[in-house]
């Protein structure tokens, strides 16, 4: 069915997302660059900016920059005076997420900090309150990034974790798979925690089965 869900995704991008230079030029820099080619697809993309935008969202918190193409679509949903704060691990990838934003125009918005996002977070105090959070980073860290969305989100925030289906692997309580042991603490973690309300949603598509957690600060 791969194929088929593939196909469906470039019918749905031809119809309703149209041509966009900086988009695809920035996933060319990214395989240029040597960037895995892991960011949300076209749909998905069109899906945060839309969701970012029915939230109002003034301030957003991306955790897991890569080269940035998720960051444009988000970026893009800002208000004027709106911003973005992403938080990258890895120098090279900040680099030339650094690329992408400033050709797709919207590197005045975003706000990138390269290091651990544990340790990124950790430092964010004082900080005025986001409403929306997208989380796409190392999933082991699920758990401690949503608590940290809650700590920073504003009350009625959004907060959305990418990945958290990964072909099933969420069902395989025993896996010594890092992610999925993560994936499983982080529904674990939203199943206890009183301070917000979850689904997940299960998608297929260019990036085969997978799904989204969406949630609301209460
Ligand atoms: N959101 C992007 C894709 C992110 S891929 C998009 O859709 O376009 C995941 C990214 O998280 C990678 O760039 C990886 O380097 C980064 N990452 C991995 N571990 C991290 C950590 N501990 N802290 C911050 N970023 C991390
Ligand atoms: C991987 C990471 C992602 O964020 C994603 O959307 C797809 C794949 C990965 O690490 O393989
Ligand atoms: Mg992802």
């Amino acid at each position: 069915m791969g194929e088929r869900w593939q196909a469906v995704d470039n019918y749905i991008a031809a119809k309703l997302l149209g041509a966009d230079d900086a988009l695809a030029t920035t996933l060319a820099n990214n395989a240029e660059q040597g960037l895995p080619p892991i960011d949300v697809s076209a749909a998905q993309g069109k899906m945060l900016f839309l969701l970012a935008q029915m939230a109002g969202a003034k301030r957003i918190l991306e955790i897991g920059t890569l080269g940035g193409y998720s960051t444009i679509w988000l970026a893009r949903a800002l208000p004027d005076g709106g911003e973005l704060v992403t938080l990258e691990l890895e120098d090279h990838h900040a680099k030339v997420a650094h690329q992408n934003l400033e050709r797709a125009g919207v590197s005045d918005k975003v706000d990138i900090r390269v290091g651990p996002a544990a340790g990124s977070l950790a430092a964010m105090t004082g900080e005025e309150p986001f409403d929306f959070v997208f989380i796409d980073a190392d999933k082991q860290s699920n758990a401690l990034y949503v608590a940290e969305a809650i700590r920073l989100g504003r009350s009625g925030a959004m907060i959305i974790v990418d990945n958290v289906v990964r072909e099933g692997g969420v069902l395989e309580a025993d896996s010594d798979d890092e992610r999925i042991i993560g994936t499983r603490a982080l529904f674990d973690m939203l199943a206890a925690d009183p301070r917000l309300d979850a689904t997940a949603i299960q998608t297929v598509g260019a990036k085969k089965w997978d799904g989204f957690v969406l949630a609301r600060v209460l």
